[in-house]
């Protein structure tokens, strides 16, 4: 067993299962340079305090420093068999420095130390999420740029609803990816305090600087009250949430992408370097990644659960319990930065047969909600419209016709008599995506409008 931080009270040592069990090393390795910088601001912070001499400040300074380059260029490697990355900084700080590393923690407990470490973590892990976020928003819009006169029919309950286009759909994906910009973002702001000084709970007695310390690494206060700070973990379930909704999200991206790479649908036609063979089946081509984008949105629901949970039933101020916080979060945050970079790759390289979307426009009468809307235009108030266009449809599909444009205007007249000839023109695909030019519809120019006010939102920091 590693040497530990508090070996002094217990004469009696947990076998090293047990030890192994509440260690924490394979975890919160991660934060071994974030639990350096906070150990810097900390130790110049006492040294300017007066609560360590100015040349020990000095010397651990130079010493963390150091260790945080040997970890970087891996000359120096994380004990596996330490109790946690706290522990195990401080003791290679003792170890070189003797009596000048023991005295790197006073005022400090390592309550308020991995409290600071997770933020410090998160401040510079989620804008690089959020960077990719933007990314693959980016390269939704170039696609929806390419594909604004795309004619494809929009769904309600998988049924044929209304034509639209394709370039309106992503526009549309890109709409909830900017939200999840914005909550990712809004979490950065709300976990800006620094926790450091809170102590175990209940702050210190020695005379800490806290605003400098939060000020040198780079929050914008110290958190307000010492027992709040050790016992917060609320940033970590708001980037639970936010990236358990940001999945749910691509989720049903990859559910469309999946049904459009179906046979029946044939409406994209992914890269083979973005799908996958089959073991038996020598004519299989698979949306593989789609379909792993859309099961990992289950573990990351899952790890949001997680949080909830372990923070539910913990009385103030720390409990061991809340150790669970960092592998629940980490994997979230691993798991949406893998699965925007792969749904980005993906998308950037499919083609899409726009043939096959448009045609799939005629057929289903997906033009009967313009039929009824050109005849309220005519003067019919929109019940009578609506129930003349469903009877139209009907006489449609008695007569095995596909479309109300193959009826004959004598014929539609016996439904309506406002039809006139010119409503041919006005329910073919093109012309029905064209006339829905209101602010979010899916006529081209408006769609162009609309790719550049998300690629605004996008870009917008
Ligand atoms: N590994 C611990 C955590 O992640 C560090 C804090 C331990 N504090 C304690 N009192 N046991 O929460």
């Amino acid at each position: 067993m590693a040497k530990v931080l508090w070996s002094g009270r217990l004469e009696e040592k947990p076998e090293a299962e047990a030890f192994a069990f509440q260690a924490s090393i394979s975890v919160d390795r991660r934060l071994a340079l974030d639990d350096i910088r906070g150990s810097r601001a900390h130790a110049a912070m006492l040294g300017k305090q007066g609560i360590i001499p100015g040349e020990t400040a000095e010397q651990l300074d130079r010493a963390l420093e150091e260790i945080a380059r040997e970890l970087e260029s891996g000359s120096l490697e994380i004990d596996p068999e330490a109790e946690d990355i706290h522990s195990f900084i401080e003791g290679i700080l003792t170890e070189r420095l003797g009596d000048a590393g023991r005295m790197v923690h006073a005022g400090r407990s390592r309550n308020d130390q991995v409290a600071t470490d997770f933020r410090l973590y998160l401040k510079r892990r989620v804008p690089e999420v959020c960077d990719e976020i933007r990314l693959a928003a980016e390269a939704l819009l170039d696609r929806a740029e390419e594909h604004a006169g795309t004619i494809m029919p929009g769904y309600t309950h998988l049924q044929r609803a209304q034509p639209v286009s394709l370039g309106h759909q992503f526009c549309a994906w890109c709409a909830a990816l900017v939200r999840d910009l914005g909550r990712f973002s809004d979490a950065l702001v709300r976990l800006d305090e620094c926790p450091l000084g809170a102590g175990a709970l209940a702050g210190s007695g020695l005379p800490l600087d806290r605003e400098k310390t939060a000020r040198d690494l780079g929050f914008s206060r110290p958190s307000l009250n010492s027992m709040d700070a050790v016992a917060d973990r609320d940033f970590a379930l708001e980037l639970a949430a936010a990236a358990a909704i940001l999945m749910s999200h691509l989720s049903r991206f990859c559910e469309d992408v999946v049904i459009w790479a179906s046979e029946e649908f044939k409406f994209i036609n992914l890269a083979e370097s973005w799908s996958t063979g089959s073991s038996i089946m020598p004519q299989k081509k698979n949306p593989d990644f789609a379909e792993l984008i859309r099961g990992k949105s289950g573990r990351s629901a899952g790890n949001l659960v997680t949080l909830l949970t372990v923070m539910k039933g913990i009385p103030y101020a720390y409990d061991k319990d809340l150790q669970e916080d960092k592998e629940a979060l980490f994997d979230s945050l691993d798991t949406v930065y893998s699965c925007l970079r792969m749904f980005r790759g993906m998308m950037a390289s499919a083609k899409f047969n726009t043939d096959i979307m448009e045609a799939a426009c005629t057929g289903g009468f997906l033009e009967a909600t313009d039929a009824a809307e050109y005849l309220v235009k005519k003067g019919l108030p929109f019940r009578k419209a609506h129930e003349a266009a469903a009877l139209v449809v009907r006489d449609c599909v008695d007569a095995g016709q596909r479309s109300i444009g193959e009826r004959t205007l004598a014929e539609l007249k016996k439904r309506s008599e406002y039809f006139e000839a010119d409503l041919f023109g006005a329910i073919t695909p093109a012309a029905c995506v064209a006339a829905r030019n209101l602010p979010g519809g899916p006529a081209p120019e408006e769609v162009r409008r609309q790719i550049a006010a998300l690629r605004t939102e996008v870009r917008k920091r």
